[in-house]
């Protein structure tokens, strides 16, 4: 079994991410600067947003954080959408998700222009993503695509099992695995929570992927001797044994499933780490120009 060890990897991207802006900067280019607008005081949110900005600053990007409380209302959040879509110094911009529930959150992602889209959510990115054509790719599924590849993972005419069919995470990637290029050339299926005997189908996959957001979902029962058990939940569960007061879990049962993979992803320290340097990334080529 080989751990899929995401630290290292995100390290190595970033670092390369700054190599690259320092030539950038050196040859009289322009800084990449990526915003962040944050609605409401969800924790985890927090925490998120504040490692996006903590990697802007390691990689020598600028960045803006947006704050608003969570009675901020829609009309207020795509004023600011405007302002953003409009700032030429801004090359990129994300809004924390989720949202509170008096915000339609499809119609703030839809009021974004997708050339500034660096989470690859707006519709547009997604449509080209499908189409094979050039797109923001958002960062979750993009990051598990890097670690495959820097892994050396083989995919063409494997069976990908993806569980769990959000919009940001489970339907990109199993686009992503489908596609005719590598990674991808997978045969997938797609499964969520109406799926009928799950476990005769995640038994037959030769890469599994986990994105469902319940802990612990995925048992050593389910999964194929030598499979790809890629783990993308992470859920806060608490323990008070922590100094958080909360503990991060997977979608996987490690101790149990590890043993049988052939490659599998912890959590914490798998594909969360990715999901911030696939952003530094995305952020990158929004300032090159190299989507649109
Ligand atoms: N909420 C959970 N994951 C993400 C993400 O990748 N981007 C944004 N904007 N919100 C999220």
């Amino acid at each position: 079994m080989t751990l899929i060890d995401g630290k290292l990897i995100s390290k190595q991207v970033k670092e390369e991410l700054k190599i690259e802006v320092d030539k950038i900067i050196a040859e009289g280019g322009k800084i990449p600067h990526l915003a962040a607008v944050l609605v409401g005081d969800n924790g985890a949110s927090e925490t998120y947003v504040a490692s996006k900005i903590r990697s802007c600053e390691q990689i020598g990007f600028k960045s803006t954080l947006v704050r608003r409380d969570a009675n901020a209302t829609e009309e207020e959040v795509l004023e600011i959408i405007d302002e953003l879509n409009k700032d030429e110094d801004i090359d990129g911009f994300i809004v924390q998700l989720p949202l509170p529930d008096h915000i339609n959150v499809d119609k703030v992602i839809e009021a974004i222009d997708p050339k500034k889209d660096v989470d690859g959510f707006h519709p547009i990115n997604i449509g080209r993503m499908a189409k094979g054509l050039p797109a923001y790719v958002s960062a979750t599924p993009y990051g598990v695509l890097e670690l495959m590849k820097r892994y050396d993972i083989e995919t063409s005419g494997k069976h990908c099992v993806v569980v769990g069919r959000s919009q940001i995470v489970g339907l990109p990637m199993s686009i992503l695995m489908q596609r005719n290029a590598y990674p991808g050339n997978c045969t997938v299926t797609l499964t969520h929570s109406r799926t009928k005997n799950l476990k005769e189908i995640t038994l037959q996959a030769d890469i599994l992927v986990a994105a469902l957001g319940k802990p612990e979902f995925i048992t050593e029962d389910m999964v194929k001797e030598g499979a790809v058990v890629i783990d993308i939940g992470l859920t806060r569960v608490k323990d008070d044994s922590k100094k958080s007061g909360f503990a991060l879990k997977g979608d996987v049962k490690f101790d149990e499933v590890s043993p049988k993979a052939s490659f599998i992803t912890p959590v914490p320290g798998g594909v969360g780490l990715m999901t911030v340097a696939s952003l530094m990334h995305n952020t990158l080529l929004a300032s090159k120009g190299e989507i649109y």
